[in-house]
C-alpha cells in the first residue's frame, strides 16, 4: 500500500511489480528449503511437538483457543485453503508494522481483553457491547471466504463470525443511518509502529449501510475454528468478500452509525488509488498495477497466478447492490 506521495519517487526507480514479485519468490523458495533443513536439524534435536509449540504463529493471550462453531450455508466451496502459517505470516495491520511479517511480530503487545465496542452516531440509543456478550449473540459459523488485496495478492481463508447484519439489528440504527463506519483500536504506546507511517489514526473503513446489512458482511471473531490471533484483528474484524481487504478493519472498538459516506483510511492516503467503494474489479486497473490476476499465497511458484473474477467471485450475490452504478467511477 502507499505510505508517503509517489510523486516523490522517480519513475525510473520503481521495480516493476512482476519483477519484484519473482525476486520475492525466488528468495522465499531458497530461504524455504534452507529453513526445512534446519528445522529438520532441530526437530531431532528437540522433539517435533516442542519445536510446534516454539514456532506456534498464532500471537495473543487467547489466541488459539477453541471456539465452539456451526457450518455455514455461506461458505465458499472448492478451494484449498491457506495455511494458518501463512495467515499470520503474510499480514497487513500497519499499526504493528509495514512489513508482512511485523503484525506477526508485534501484535502481541494488542490488549484484547477486558474489549468492547461502542455504538454511537445515528442509532435509537448509544450503547456499548462487551465482547463476551458479542461472541454469545449468534451461533459462531465457519465460514470459507476468498480474500483479495488490493495489492493483487490473495488468500482462501476459514473465517469464524456470524453476519454483521444481526449485530446491526441490535444496534437499532435510524432510519436516517445510510453509512457505517468501523474505527480500530489505537493507542500510540502499544501501537509503537503507526507513527512511522503518514497514516491518520485509528484506522477507519466504512460500508454502506446495504452493503453492511448484506449476509456475506461478517463480523469476524476467528479463523481455523479458533480465537483470532491478534495479527489478523483479534477481537474483532470485518471481513466483506467481494471488497479488496483493506475495507476490512481489524481489533474494532467503535462502530458509528452516519448519515454522510465516512472518511476511510486508504482513500485519505490515496483517492486516486484506493476509492470507497473498493470492489474486486478485474477491469478498472490500480494506477500502478493491473488488477485483473493475482498471486495466491502459500501456492507454489508456477500455480500461484490466478484470474480475478469480478466481485471476487461472489457476484451473483452482490452485483445488485450496485445496479445502475458506474463502477469505473465509483471504484
Ligand atoms: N485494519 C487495521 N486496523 N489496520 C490495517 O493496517 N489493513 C487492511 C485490513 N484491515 C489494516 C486493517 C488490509 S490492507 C488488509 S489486506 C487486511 O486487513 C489484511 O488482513 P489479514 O492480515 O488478516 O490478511
Amino acid at each position: 500500500m502507499l505510505i508517503g506521495k509517489p510523486s516523490d519517487i522517480p519513475s525510473s526507480e520503481i521495480t516493476p511489480r512482476d519483477a519484484y514479485e519473482d525476486y520475492v519468490n525466488v528468495r522465499r523458495s531458497e530461504r524455504r528449503s534452507f529453513l526445512r533443513g534446519a528445522v529438520a536439524a532441530g526437530a531431532a534435536a528437540l522433539g517435533a511437538e516442542r519445536l510446534g509449540e516454539l514456532f506456534d504463529p498464532r500471537i495473543g493471550a487467547l489466541a488459539g483457543t477453541k471456539l465452539d462453531t456451526v457450518k455455514s450455508p455461506l461458505t465458499t466451496t472448492g478451494e484449498d485453503l491457506t495455511s494458518l502459517n501463512d495467515l499470520t505470516h503474510y499480514n497487513n495491520f500497519y499499526e504493528f508494522g509495514v512489513q508482512k511479517n511485523e503484525p506477526g511480530q508485534n501484535a502481541g503487545a494488542l490488549p484484547t481483553r477486558p474489549w468492547t465496542v461502542k455504538v454511537e452516531g445515528k442509532v435509537k440509543t448509544p450503547k456499548t457491547f462487551d465482547i463476551e456478550a458479542l461472541l454469545k449473540l449468534r451461533p459462531l459459523e465457519d465460514r470459507v471466504y476468498r480474500h483479495r488485496c488490493v495489492e493483487a495478492w490473495s488468500m482462501v481463508i476459514p473465517w469464524v463470525g456470524y453476519s454483521l447484519s444481526e449485530f446491526i439489528k441490535q444496534c437499532e440504527p435510524l432510519s436516517t443511518a445510510k453509512y457505517v463506519q468501523f474505527l480500530s483500536y489505537y493507542d500510540k504506546k502499544v501501537e509503537k509502529w503507526a507513527s512511522d507511517t503518514s497514516i491518520f489514526w485509528p484506522y477507519s473503513e466504512g460500508l454502506r449501510m446495504d452493503e453492511a446489512m448484506h449476509p456475506l458482511t461478517l463480523l469476524t471473531f476467528g479463523l481455523y475454528g479458533e480465537v483470532l490471533p491478534n495479527q489478523n484483528g483479534a477481537p474483532v474484524r470485518i471481513a466483506v468478500p467481494w471488497k479488496y481487504g483493506f475495507k476490512s478493519a481489524k481489533s474494532i472498538v467503535t462502530v458509528r452509525f452516519l448519515d454522510k459516506q465516512p472518511p476511510t483510511t486508504w482513500n485519505d492516503q490515496g483517492p486516486s488509488e484506493y476509492g470507497f467503494y473498493s470492489n474486486v474489479n478485474p477491469t478498472v486497473d490500480h494506477p500502478r498495477w493491473s488488477q485483473k490476476t493475482e498471486r495466491r499465497i502459500g501456492l507454489p511458484f508456477y500455480a500461484q497466478r490466478k484470474t480475478t473474477l469480478m466481485f471476487n467471485g461472489y457476484a451473483d450475490q452482490v452485483a445488485s447492490l450496485y445496479t445502475g452504478m458506474d463502477l469505473r467511477r465509483n471504484f
